[in-house]
């Protein structure tokens, strides 16, 4: 390949011997891309509230939002990463993360009980797709897939509970 042409070169399918077929490598991507997604529309959301929560929560929210994001902004890139590793091409822009996503975004600004239930909302539904792509993880025998989707189901698990506690 001549030098100009090694600067055109651009992310294709790759083959990799892992011992996981690659049929299933290519569903576990699918659903690590739905992950990411979610994963990255969730982090968005929580960022936003993170700036505009007002009233008596102010702190507890402006800081438990900011470890929940800063965890995500980590997951989004080791869940693209993944899928890479696997032999594919992850999902790069907003609006692919927006179509494959089932959070539904916030465009306006809610008041900070609605907020928190959104974000609880955001988290279970980040817990459960995650938890059914684990399993198919599991079940395909790709043990750091499914090791990588477990630990982010716990840490939505979590969030839902810290955030969920604020409103009880
Ligand atoms: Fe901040």
């Amino acid at each position: 390949m001549s030098d100009s042409a090694v600067l055109k070169s651009t992310a294709t399918e790759s083959e990799l011997h892992n011992g996981v077929d690659r049929d299933d490598r290519q569903e576990l991507s699918q659903h690590l891309s739905a992950a990411l997604s979610d994963t990255y529309i969730l982090y968005v959301k929580t960022q936003a509230f993170h700036w505009n929560i007002v009233g008596p929560m102010f702190y507890s929210v402006h800081k438990l939002t900011e470890e929940q994001y800063e965890d995500m902004a980590k997951a989004i890139d080791t869940l693209a990463e993944r899928i890479r590793a696997l032999g594919f091409v992850a999902p790069g822009s907003s609006k692919q993360f927006s179509e494959m996503s089932s959070i539904e975004e916030e465009t306006g600004v809610p008041n900070a009980e609605d907020m928190i239930k959104q974000l609880v909302e955001g988290n279970e539904i980040c817990a459960r797709k995650l938890r059914k792509a684990a399993e198919v993880a599991d079940e395909a025998r790709d043990i750091r897939t499914a090791d990588l989707l477990t630990e982010r189901v716990g840490q939505h698990e979590e969030n839902v509970w810290m955030l969920g506690s604020l409103i009880k």
